[in-house]
């Protein structure tokens, strides 16, 4: 298995939601490569279309919300064009989400145990019943929950087992792809650090691609080999972990990073960044970000960046990494 083997190829993705106020642009034009065996780290300010778009990678976009552009690769499996059950069979299997509240995603009304046993018969039905509840007592206690809560109901765990019962499902169903979205928000910092450490071993062993959405850069730092970072629907870069936190190129990602303590760039101070992401509905013209960039020039305000390659495993979507245009080309706000 090579690490730059592509598992999911993202191309020019939008996903709108038609809003009582107008058409809301969540996931503009994204395009992205998730490499087999990799952490990738989404990261971004709350609102700027994380969910969104790993939601979109599961085609689980809900009215009032739609797809509107794009294709969508799952190991060469054109997401968009498969028919409705082959999509669960391939949500219950090869890729699998876990969200911020798992109770949202287990079966109050199933026990743990059932769970587990479920997803292991889903690949090998001719498993019994008592050869599948052994294999989940192991999994549950791999994962640190204690195997005689195997027959609990969802309610009766905290929210830190809950989220492991996911990543047991997950292991269970053997997916390739987990989308973890906040995964850790609703955890204490303890238990935090102890389901990080577990994911960190999981993916070793079971050679998983993660998608690691979230708000906390300090996670990113711990346990992403790259990260795309989003602003206001868009990619603004896309970078290897310790390329991104020494050297970010984008104003925003520099924004983001000084934002965090413990992260020092240059003699930098924490700061928060000035103003806040745009309404979605209207968006501000040119790159998105202009309005609250330090860096900001004529152009920006004018004409979209091109979210492109400036050096190997390296893009950003911003002017102050391509050519501006001849003036002329772009004068009056539109290019011809
Ligand atoms: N069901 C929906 N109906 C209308 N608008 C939506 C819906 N879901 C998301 N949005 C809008 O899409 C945009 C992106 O939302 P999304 O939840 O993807 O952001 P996020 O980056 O995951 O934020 P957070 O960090 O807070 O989780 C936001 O403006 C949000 O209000
Ligand atoms: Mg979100």
């Amino acid at each position: 298995m090579s690490i730059n083997e592509i598992l999911y190829n993202i191309q020019d993705l939008s996903v709108e939601f038609h809003t009582r106020v107008g058409i809301l642009g969540a996931v503009d034009h994204a395009s992205l490569d998730i490499r087999r065996g990799e952490v990738l780290g989404l990261v971004g300010e709350s609102g700027c279309g994380k969910s969104t778009l790993g939601k979109a990678l599961m085609r689980m976009i809900e009215e009032p919300g739609k797809i509107t552009s794009g294709k969508l690769l799952f190991d060469n499996i054109d997401i968009l064009a498969l028919d409705d059950s082959r999509m669960r069979e391939l949500r219950g299997s090869r890729i699998s989400m876990v969200f911020q509240d798992p109770m949202t995603s287990l079966n109050p009304v199933q026990r743990v145990v059932d769970h587990i046993t479920e997803a292991i018969q889903v690949h090998q039905s001719y498993v019994t019943d008592k050869e599948a509840r052994a294999r989940a007592a192991n999994l549950v206690d791999r994962l640190g929950i204690s195997h005689d809560r195997l027959d609990d109901y969802p309610h009766h765990l905290s929210g830190g087992m809950r989220q492991r019962v996911m990543i047991g499902l997950a292991l269970a169903l053997r997916a390739d792809l987990v989308i973890a979205d906040e995964a850790t928000t609703s955890l204490d910092v303890i238990v935090e650090a102890q389901f990080l450490d577990l994911l960190r071993e999981l993916r070793n062993e079971f050679d998983l691609t993660i998608l690691l959405i979230t708000h906390n850069m300090g996670i990113v730092a711990e346990l992403a080999d790259r990260v795309a970072v989003m602003y206001a629907g868009r990619l603004v870069e896309l970078a290897e972990v310790n390329q991104l936190f020494s050297n970010p190129k984008h104003p925003y990602t520099e924004g983001l990073l000084r934002a965090v303590p413990n992260i020092q760039l240059d003699e930098g101070e924490l700061y928060k960044m000035a103003g806040s992401p745009p309404d979605l509905v209207r968006p501000p013209s040119g790159c998105r970000f202009h309005p609250r960039c330090p860096k900001v020039m004529e152009i920006c305000s004018q004409v979209d960046p091109i979210f492109k390659s400036i050096a190997p495993n390296r893009m950003v979507n911003c002017w102050l990494y391509q050519e501006v245009p001849d003036e002329k080309l772009w004068v009056g706000g539109s290019t011809q």
